[in-house]
């Protein structure tokens, strides 16, 4: 089938689709003939998107407000008539901060957004979406699985984000509605560039951040977006899947002593 024709008669609904990852979601998903939906809290961004992309709707919402995602729910089922996918993607990432940096306070707010905000959209959004036997995507995180120095609140938000794809599609198989989700590695967005402009020395942390993968480069929004596609309109038999985007960053050994750790010798002879 042509890639126009991919996800066409389809409608399909983004959250923090105003740039990075989010944004080459609805690019993909307008792309495969969806109908694409999304919002965000960046209402200069989603507008620009919006007239860049005719025929998508833009929302200014705030993943957080439950009030916010009845009314982009209701709005969007009101002018097409139907949802056949969500896609999870708002979130966002603290700069680096050992544990004792970390506060309960922060800690509750990024689960407000990334993992509160996620379970909220899809629970209003699954009578919808069992209709249509639909799918849930969510965008989780590698460092869930394998963790992240300097990123406690972080990986537990995420990890969670897992967790609660495999429960919910085990409990949604009964309607028809899959439910999975993405893990991206390190993925060029303005998120990521933020991050390294906090760190004393931003070249070489994008530098490092490149040389992660064994492919040698960072993942560009595109790459998450085409396995995003790929679980919407191909994907018929995954559900509960975890699907790592990562340029093979979890492969292999690595130098992962810090230099405050005493290294043993093992008592090779000289
Ligand atoms: N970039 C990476 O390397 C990477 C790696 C793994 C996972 N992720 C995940 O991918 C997702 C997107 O990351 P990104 O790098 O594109 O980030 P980004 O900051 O570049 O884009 C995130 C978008 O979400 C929007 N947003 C944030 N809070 C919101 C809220 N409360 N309501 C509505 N919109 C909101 C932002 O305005 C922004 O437009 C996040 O969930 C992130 O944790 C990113």
């Amino acid at each position: 089938m042509a890639s126009g024709r991919r996800y066409a008669g389809k409608v399909a609904l983004v959250t923090g689709g105003a740039r990075g990852i989010g944004a080459g979601i609805v690019r993909a998903f307008v792309e495969s003939g969806a109908q694409v939906v999304f919002c965000d809290k960046n209402e200069s961004g989603g507008r620009t998107l919006e007239q860049e992309l005719p025929g998508t709707i833009f929302f200014c919402c705030d993943v957080t407000q439950e009030e916010d995602m009845r009314r982009l729910l209701s709005e969007t089922v009101q002018r097409f008539g139907r949802l056949d996918c969500v896609v999870n993607n708002a979130g966002s990432h603290p700069p680096p901060q050992w544990p004792e940096e970390t506060s309960a306070q922060g800690f509750r707010q990024l689960l407000e957004l990334n993992l509160l905000g996620t379970y909220t959209l899809t629970k209003l959004a699954l009578p919808h979406l069992r209709k249509t036997q639909g799918n849930v995507i969510n965008i989780s995180s590698l460092v869930g699985t394998i963790g992240q120095s300097r990123a406690v609140p972080y990986v537990a938000t995420k990890g969670a984000v897992t967790a609660m794809t495999k429960a919910l599609a085990l409990d949604e198989s009964q309607y028809g509605v899959r439910v999975n989700c993405i893990s991206p590695g390190n993925i060029w967005t303005p998120l990521w560039e933020e991050l390294a402009a906090s760190t004393p020395q931003p070249m070489a942390t994008v530098h490092e951040g490149i040389l992660a993968q064994p492919l040698g480069r960072m993942g560009r929004p595109a790459d998450v977006a085409a396995a995003a596609v790929f679980l919407a309109a191909e994907a018929h038999f995954c559900t509960g899947v975890e699907l790592l985007v990562t340029g093979g960053a979890e492969l292999g050994y690595g130098c992962k002593a810090s230099r405050a750790v005493t290294v043993e010798d093992p008592g090779i002879p000289s």
